[in-house]
């Protein structure tokens, strides 16, 4: 077994000419490159070979014959040096809770217990399991708990329907789930045992259900099946060995959604995950020891697993996690924990920015905010007007922004400028980092040399975290990610590339849509809209909003005469949050006779989002379509 590491020996890129000569190196010898990077973690075993890879099949496998395991590089391999340090500082969702200071010595202990629980509850390597909780320190300790034994974690976003709860227990046939009694949410406590249970009741190969207390909550506990994890930890000492992974193995798996069918479970595998989170990690944010970090994501998404979990852990970093909203008590609350907790790295979404924004500058003025090295933005695109917002108000002119594009299947993030290392421009994303070759593609698949002009962002060679397949059907994954273009990763965004190089991402080019930063498929929104009883057939689009980003507009076709309009929208929201969740909801319903469809049956989303934009005047060529007569009557009935 390898000593434990000093941070400081890891590959820093601390100028404009190390990002430079990192970039010219990654690309003329990845192998090389990575293989640096990977040599500072404990390996179990070294691996054979750095990179196998075809993106025909698609078939990528980095680091191939070696072992490690991830919560040793989290964990183990800090405790020499840092056991007393704060590894996850915990932010209850009331201020007047007390914070936690978990330790890496502590969060070491405690991953191991509960690991040693899902052992004793039948748990063993390669099983799935499917974790529904809040932001409590038991959430990070279960996905911890699950990579400690070789399980495979699905994290379902804990504002999910029973019904996707279902869908995604059934999709990886998890035999386990992990979860709480209930959470608290601003001023509001809200169920979630309850919503497992009403999941279950249609995943009957659930064996055990494991359950946090945190509200203290009554809830119904299933003889056999349910059990309370503080009863269970009495049974359990504090010895896990970390178990031996090969690099590929799966490490989780994460549902998303694409622009068909129901979401997708993106797989991520062990070695080549580590490698990227934690390189992104220190480089885009430009990380130091003594930093406090907060990552504002909910630890359902991508960027909590990468951010809020492994990469600062893997750094051995103090992580912030924080369980409330940005708007209780008020909405100064970000702002009052930040000098609370003098956060040096501050790491949010464009739509907490704006809907910050929109509340005024009484709420930020009676904090210092004087901790703040660096801020970051996720998850969709940051138009000019807020990101000068957040650079003149949160950063006070002093904080390089970070503005870092990536997606739940790359892993970890592909294009950002380093944090005061790189430069920065508003609303660019910016530089690819090292290992990292993106290039714009015209529609028919032509890489576009030159620079200032717009394409389709594709990527031309795997970086490690690259998504490896979709849960139980690979050919999935090449149809979504690896047929368009032939020998290109396709990310679904459209991208603009200025005269020097730099990347600005514009938006999906595909159906999917980004409210607030989180993914839907259009097709998905339609087949729970279809599920409400009225409803015979529906498109759904997306249009710009000024805090949301985008929200969804539904044209919606019913088979009976809607004497209340009210009352079916109502319907349709309830069936919407039935079958998703409420973040899914619709803001505007029309109802329509007819959809713009082509002969062939196509609908033309490209007039659904005209009129819902209020393009009126330029919905183009409507002579292909089937019956022409529809767009007068959608767009004099526009809502
Ligand atoms: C969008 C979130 C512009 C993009 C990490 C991408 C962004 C999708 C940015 C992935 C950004 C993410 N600027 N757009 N900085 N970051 N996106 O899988 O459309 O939840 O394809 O991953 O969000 O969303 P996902």
């Amino acid at each position: 077994m390898t000593a434990v590491t000093n941070t400081s020996a890891f590959h820093r890129l601390r100028t404009n000419a190390d990002y430079q000569a990192a970039y010219a190196r990654s690309v003329q010898d990845p192998e090389g490159f990575w293989a640096a990077q990977a040599e500072e973690f404990t390996w179990k075993k070294k691996w054979d070979r750095v990179l196998d890879w075809n993106f025909d099949a698609p078939d990528v496998k980095w680091f191939v014959g070696g072992q490690l395991n991830i919560t040793e590089n989290c964990l183990d391999r800090h405790l020499a040096m840092r056991g007393d340090k704060t590894a996850i500082l915990w932010e209850g969702n009331d201020p007047n809770e007390a914070t936690q200071h978990i330790t890496y010595t502590q969060l070491h202990e405690r991953v191991c217990r509960y690991a040693n629980v899902l052992k004793r509850n039948g748990v063993k390597k390669g099983d799935r399991v499917c974790i529904y909780m809040p932001m409590i320190p038991e959430l990070a300790v279960a996905v911890l708990a699950c990579a400690r034994i070789g399980a495979i974690h699905s994290v379902v976003f804990a504002g999910f329907s029973a019904q996707s709860i279902a869908d995604r227990v059934q999709d990886a046939d998890a035999a386990y789930v992990l979860t709480s009694d209930g959470m608290m949410r601003g001023a509001k406590k809200g169920p979630v045992k309850a919503i497992v249970d009403e999941a279950l009741k249609s995943c009957p190969g659930v064996k055990k259900v494991i359950v946090t207390k945190r509200t203290g909550d009554a809830v119904a506990m299933s003889d056999g099946r349910d059990v309370w994890l503080h009863d269970e930890l009495k049974h359990v000492d504090a010895d896990c060995p970390a178990e031996p992974m090969d690099s590929e193995n799966v490490l989780f798996i994460l549902y998303t959604s694409g622009s068909t069918g129901k979401p997708k479970g993106v797989v991520h595998t062990c070695g080549g995950y580590m490698v990227y989170a934690d390189y992104t990690f220190r480089n885009v944010f430009q990380y130091e020891e003594n930093d406090v970090y907060w990552c504002t994501a909910d630890v359902g998404w991508v960027t909590g697993h990468s951010y809020i979990i492994y990469g600062p852990l893997l750094a051995g970093a103090t992580s912030l996690m924080f369980e409330g909203i940005p708007t209780y008590p008020d909405a100064g609350r970000f702002w009052q924990v930040i000098d609370k907790h003098k956060v040096s790295i501050f790491y949010t979404a464009p739509t907490a920015i704006r809907s910050l924004m929109a509340q005024g500058l009484d709420f930020v003025k009676p904090y210092a905010l004087s901790s703040l090295k660096v801020i970051g933005s996720v998850g969709e695109p940051i138009n000019e007007e807020a990101w000068h917002w957040y650079k003149e108000h949160i950063g006070h002119n002093r904080c390089p922004i970070v503005d870092t594009w990536w997606q739940t299947e790359t892993g970890g993030i592909l294009i950002s400028s380093l944090a005061g290392v790189t430069d920065e421009k508003p609303s660019y994303a910016a530089w690819p980092l090292p290992g990292v070759q993106p290039v714009l593609l015209t529609p028919d698949g032509k890489e576009i040399a030159e620079n200032d002009v717009e394409g389709l962002l594709a990527i031309k060679f795997p970086w490690p975290s690259i998504i490896r397949t979709t849960y139980g059907d690979h050919e999935r994954c090449r149809q979504t990610y690896f047929s368009s273009y032939k020998g290109y990763y396709f990310t679904g965004d459209g991208a603009r590339r200025d005269a020097e190089g730099r990347y600005r991402i514009i938006g999906r080019v595909d159906d999917v849509i980004n409210v607030s930063g989180h993914r839907f498929g259009t097709a998905e929104i339609e087949n729970a809209i279809n599920e409400s009883e009225w409803v015979v057939e529906s498109a759904v689009v997306g249009y710009p909003h000024d805090i949301k980003g985008q929200v969804i507009y539904a044209y919606v076709i019913t088979d009976k005469r809607i004497d209340d309009a009210d009352k079916a929208r109502a319907e349709i929201l309830a069936t919407v949050t039935k079958v998703i969740g409420p973040i899914a909801k619709p803001d505007k319903i029309q109802f329509v006779s007819g959809l713009p469809k082509t002969r062939s049956g196509k609908i033309m989303r490209r007039i659904l989002r005209k009129v819902a934009e209020n393009e009126l005047g330029s919905l183009g060529d409507t002579s292909t379509l089937l019956d022409p007569t529809v767009v007068d009557e959608i767009k004099a009935g526009r809502v």
